[in-house]
């Protein structure tokens, strides 16, 4: 079992600018709470209790502001800075220590996930024991993202970083689980042409050694963009449609820690103080209230 996770949260969001320029993207509020708890609470569906968190240089301090360790959701959160932007395969190079011996699964900060076999899918993940996974989801767009091909046995046939032309609807998403030669395989990946090591030379290099199987999350699942400001304001009144209808919160950090039995009503309590008087306290309320 997968029982540690990476969120890759640093990144410029230069297409988010100017509103990037002084925060980090994935502290930007996605409707009620800040980005990164949508990843973090898919870590915490699958299980993972001990999270590494990559941040930009500086911004440690800005992220401990709000989540400043996992006491309160019962899991382990590891901080640590990446030194600018070198491609996501740099998380594992970082992680490394974090890492030791063990399989990981990495998030992306930016990544929005939604549906009702997620939970089922994410644990399913977890079971990987050598090779590595990715999760697939149909889009309209797919050359704006990682794409895979896939043959009838649901194999990955080919995996293509936004291709002008493709025939394949399949966007990789920014959810990944790895054995431990991910670490070796990442430090031996060159540099391409936009001075970066890429995910998909990463996932390749799986491939030809036949270990890079897919899972798909199909049209009942969502899986959302939080890229330009438009589909991040989309996102974001996904989540307050959602919320608002249904009275139940998309990524309630605490709430999935609770029901996890994790933490108890006092940790609960003492989320709230820490919150202070807001709406979501009063959701983290309705919870040890019902
Ligand atoms: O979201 C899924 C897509 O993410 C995949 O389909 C692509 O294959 C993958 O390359 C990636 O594409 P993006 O164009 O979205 O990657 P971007 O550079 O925007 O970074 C995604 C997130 O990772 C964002 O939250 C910033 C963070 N990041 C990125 C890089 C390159 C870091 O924290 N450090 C980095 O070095």
């Amino acid at each position: 079992m997968i029982k540690k996770g990476i969120i890759l949260a640093g990144g410029t969001g230069s297409r988010m600018s100017p509103v990037t320029k002084a925060i980090n993207k994935q502290l930007l509020p996605l409707y009620d709470k800040p980005l990164f708890f949508y990843p973090l609470s898919v870590l915490m569906l699958a299980k993972i209790k001990d999270i590494l968190i990559i941040v930009n240089k500086g911004q440690v301090q800005q992220f401990k502001k709000v989540l400043p360790n996992g006491k309160n959701l019962g899991i382990k959160i590891t901080y640590l800075e990446q030194e600018k932007p070198r491609g996501l395969p740099d998380a594992f190079i970082i992680g490394e220590k974090f890492i030791g011996k063990d399989s990981i699964a990495m998030i992306l900060g930016d990544n929005f996930f939604f549906g009702q076999s997620l939970t089922k899918k994410l644990i399913e993940c977890t079971k990987l024991t050598n090779g590595a996974k990715v999760l697939l989801h149909p889009v309209k767009n797919p050359h704006l993202y990682g794409v895979a091909t896939t043959n009838k046995q649901k194999k990955i046939t080919k995996i293509i970083e936004k291709p002008k032309k493709t025939k394949s609807n399949l966007a990789v998403t920014g959810l990944y689980f790895f054995d431990n030669k991910v670490i070796k395989l990442s430090k031996s990946l060159k540099m391409s042409k936009r001075n970066e090591i890429e995910i998909v030379d990463l996932l390749n290099k799986y491939k030809n050694k036949n270990l890079l199987r897919a899972e798909i999350i199909g049209r009942g699942g969502a899986w959302l963009d939080t890229g330009s400001i438009k589909d991040f304001n989309n996102t974001s009144n996904f989540v307050a449609t959602i919320e608002n209808r249904q009275g139940f919160k998309i990524g309630c950090i605490e709430e999935i820690a609770f029901n996890n039995k994790w933490i108890n009503k006092n940790h609960i309590i003492n989320a709230t103080k820490f919150y202070g008087n807001c709406e979501y306290t009063k959701y983290l309320n309705s919870i040890i209230n019902k």
